[in-house]
């Protein structure tokens, strides 16, 4: 069985998160500085996208940047903004082109003015496309995407919008900013660390966990496919015995 024959029998996860993790570590081991790891790293998440695309996934959502990211030399996060607003500039037809939907989650109130305005101006272009959304976890915490979803939550009620009673999961679910896109189905980890980070942690109640040693920039379409066959392997039972769901 070829790759597209095989991905054609597996059921492919609706939406997938990436903690792209590694990229320092990539360039140190090629005795270069840590930004060149993060410039390697695009192609790698052109190739997730590339991936996506292909197989029908319908939300990919890529950590780049962490609200605690901030705190990384100056030098650093001079070069990750750069990074954004260059493949933004660059990337951005392509993936209208492809009827990608781009969408920056996070608080972009820190970012620069023209940075913001790039992200805004992609997002109005690509609002209607519907072949994948593709969501940029940027300035993002999943602990300020609960607090935020509860303050908003509370001046519904303040304001009289929103009764407390009908507050459920689903109404939480809407509040937060990936209201309208389903559950993480599969959550992927690069660079060889167990642990979330503070990324979507609403969002990754029932995900399946994936996690791998290759660094970021090495991540490729045939790591994605490996990801999907193990998530393939995984039964998801949602709180139900193995004898109810099978
Ligand atoms: C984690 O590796 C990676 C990041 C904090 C940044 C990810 C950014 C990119 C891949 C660049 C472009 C992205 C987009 C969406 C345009 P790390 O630096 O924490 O690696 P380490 O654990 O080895 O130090």
């Amino acid at each position: 069985m070829n790759l597209s024959e095989q991905l054609v029998a597996t059921s492919m996860p609706q939406h997938v998160a990436i903690i792209m993790d590694g990229n320092g570590r990539w360039a140190k081991k090629k005795g270069k500085i840590r930004t060149f790891g993060h410039r390697a790293g695009v192609k790698a998440v052109k190739a997730s996208v590339s991936f996506a695309l292909k197989n029908g996934v319908k939300a990919l959502t890529l950590f780049a940047f962490s609200s605690e990211n901030w705190n990384r030399p100056a030098e650093e996060v001079g070069v990750l903004m750069e990074l954004f607003n260059m493949v933004l500039g660059s990337e951005v037809k392509k993936l209208h082109k492809n009827n990608v939907r781009l969408k920056i989650i996070g608080d972009t109130s820190r970012f620069d003015k023209k940075l913001v305005n790039r992200i805004r101006e992609a997002e109005a272009l690509t609002a209607t496309n519907d072949s994948l959304v593709l969501n940029i976890a940027a300035n993002y915490g999943g602990r300020w995407d609960i607090v935020n979803a509860t303050k908003s939550l509370i001046a519904q009620v303040q304001s009289g919008q929103l009764d407390m009673a009908d507050i459920d999961e689903e109404v939480f679910t809407q509040n937060t900013c990936t209201a309208d896109f389903p559950a993480v189905d599969l959550l992927i980890r690069t660079g060889g660390e167990y642990r979330i980070s503070n990324f979507l942690l609403w969002q990754i109640a029932y995900a399946e966990l994936y996690f791998i040693e290759e660094f970021w920039p090495d991540f490729d379409e045939a790591c994605f496919q490996l990801a999907v066959s193990a998530f393939n392997e995984r039964q998801r039972r949602f709180g139900k015995t193995s004898e109810q769901v099978s």
